[in-house]
């Protein structure tokens, strides 16, 4: 194999053999063994182990060195992929959606397929126009405090209360996660879908397919049994759960058991990062000092600091490491032309941890994000930008905040396993193997 750069394609600025390579194994494979629609633990706790995060960070590093800020073509047969190593190009990008640059990406298609297919992010530009709007106004996307808020936090601060119970002196993952999904279900299909765990187990069943994405058949059977119950959640529409919102919102091409579909799934990321954020906040005492101040206030609707500090875990994690596009016809942009049919991959971490640009790239500065949209602060990306933004940009973070408030309420934090420390944060934070004491407060 040689080590020229193979023959630009119409100009761009093409990589190596050996550098694509590299980049297929030390940034795609990660990601794809860790699982991109469901995590594998022990994947994780391997990528952990290795540090496989940060070096994925190192490789796109390396690549700049040596190509520019790109985009560089990966000249892979039968699907060039463009890297995006410059913030302003990936915003632009991003921005130029649904076409040129489609988020329905033949990957992201090939995963969503297996449960959501016809989910906004994967829907033709006609179709995701509805779908996209039922979505936003269902999250209510420009509220930071949703309509349905105070009833939400009842039934966020009940399952707590429950967890902290249960728990005893120590909080598990797997603990935590129980009560999570307990919360997702109450908030997003009602309270008579709080004890449906056959429903949660599904989606996992179907994510664990949806990890393969077209290498592995689809499991027609379950995904409709799945359709089946989240139809029939709905149709209750019990008060306060956004099934109330959808009963009088939904039309006849939103499809709205597949938005719903992908509301379950994406909370799942909640989660981890709820979980990581509070490791992060037992980490910095002083963070947790006002996190437990702000929680101590009685309104959880607008929980300033700690929604900063969920948004701030996510710069650090970002739960979606990468972000797809497709081009939908040939792209002028800097350095040639993109093809039609090219995969388009913004690495949000090579982003978010470039030590090179910030400085404070390892540390946690929620402050940073005080009063910032999380849409807006380049060159960073957790919730996407442009017109595939998340819509859930501040219901997730009112809801975990919200979460995390209910439980400072009730005990101290103290983080025993894994050790973080807070001048140089670790690439993983294995959210599996975190494990918390919780002490009576005054302790
Ligand atoms: C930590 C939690 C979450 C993160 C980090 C996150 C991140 C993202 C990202 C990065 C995208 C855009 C992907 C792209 O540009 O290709 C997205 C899209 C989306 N998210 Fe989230 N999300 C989260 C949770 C949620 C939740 C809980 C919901 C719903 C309750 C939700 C609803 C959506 C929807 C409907 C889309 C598709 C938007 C469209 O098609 O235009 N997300 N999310």
């Amino acid at each position: 194999m040689s080590e020229e750069p193979a023959a630009p394609k119409k100009g761009l600025v093409t990589a190596t053999w050996i550098d694509t390579l590299a980049v297929l194994g030390q940034v795609a494979a990660p990601t794809f063994a860790k699982g991109p629609i469901i995590r594998r633990p022990k994947a994780v706790a391997l990528v952990e182990w290795l540090n496989l995060d940060a070096k994925a960070v190192e490789r796109l590093q390396t690549l700049r060195d040596k190509y520019g800020t790109g985009p560089v073509l990966l000249p892979i047969p039968g699907r060039p992929e463009a890297v995006i190593l410059d913030g302003d190009q990936a915003r632009r990008i991003l921005e130029a959606g649904p076409e040129p640059f489609s988020p329905d990406s033949r990957e992201k298609n090939a995963a969503l397929g297996h449960f959501e297919e016809k989910a906004s992010l994967v829907s033709s530009p006609d179709e995701r126009k509805k779908r996209r709007a039922f979505n936003a106004r269902v999250l209510e996307e420009a509220c930071p405090v949703h309509s349905l808020a105070a009833t939400m936090m009842r039934m966020v601060d009940e399952e707590i209360a429950a967890l902290v119970e249960s728990c005893g002196e120590e909080m598990t993952w797997d603990a935590f996660f129980a009560s999570w999904n307990r919360i997702v279900r109450r908030t997003v299909l009602g309270d008579g879908a709080a004890d449906d765990e056959a429903l949660t187990e599904q989606l996992e069943e179907l994510r664990s397919a949806a990890n393969w994405a077209f290498l592995h058949p689809r499991k027609e059977a379950v995904s409709d049994s799945f359709h089946d119950a989240i139809i029939s959640h709905l149709a209750r529409a019990d008060k306060g759960s956004l099934a109330e919102s959808i009963s009088f919102r939904n039309g006849d091409d939103t499809a709205a058991a597949h938005q719903v579909a992908h509301y379950l799934f994406a909370f799942d990321p909640g989660g981890m990062t709820t979980f990581r954020a509070l490791g992060l906040l037992a980490a910095h005492p002083e963070a947790m000092a006002r996190a437990a101040q702000e929680a101590s206030g009685g309104d959880d609707r607008d929980l300033r600091f700690l929604r900063a500090c969920i948004v701030e875990t996510l710069r650090l994690y970002p739960t979606t490491p990468a972000i797809l596009r497709e081009t939908t016809e040939d792209v002028e942009c800097e350095g040639g032309v993109l093809e039609e049919g090219t995969g388009v991959l913004i690495f949000a971490p090579f982003f978010h941890r470039d030590d090179t640009l910030h400085k404070d790239a390892h540390r946690f500065d929620p402050d940073a994000w005080l009063g910032i949209d999380p849409e807006r602060r380049p060159p960073f990306v957790p919730f996407s930008a442009g017109p595939a933004v998340c819509p859930a940009r501040h219901f997730v973070p009112m809801i975990a905040s919200a979460a995390i408030a209910s439980l400072l309420r009730r005990r101290k934090v103290v983080l025993l396993r894994p050790d973080l420390p807070a001048e140089k944060l670790p690439g993983t934070l294995n959210n599996y193997r975190q494990v918390f004491r919780l002490e009576p407060l005054g302790t």
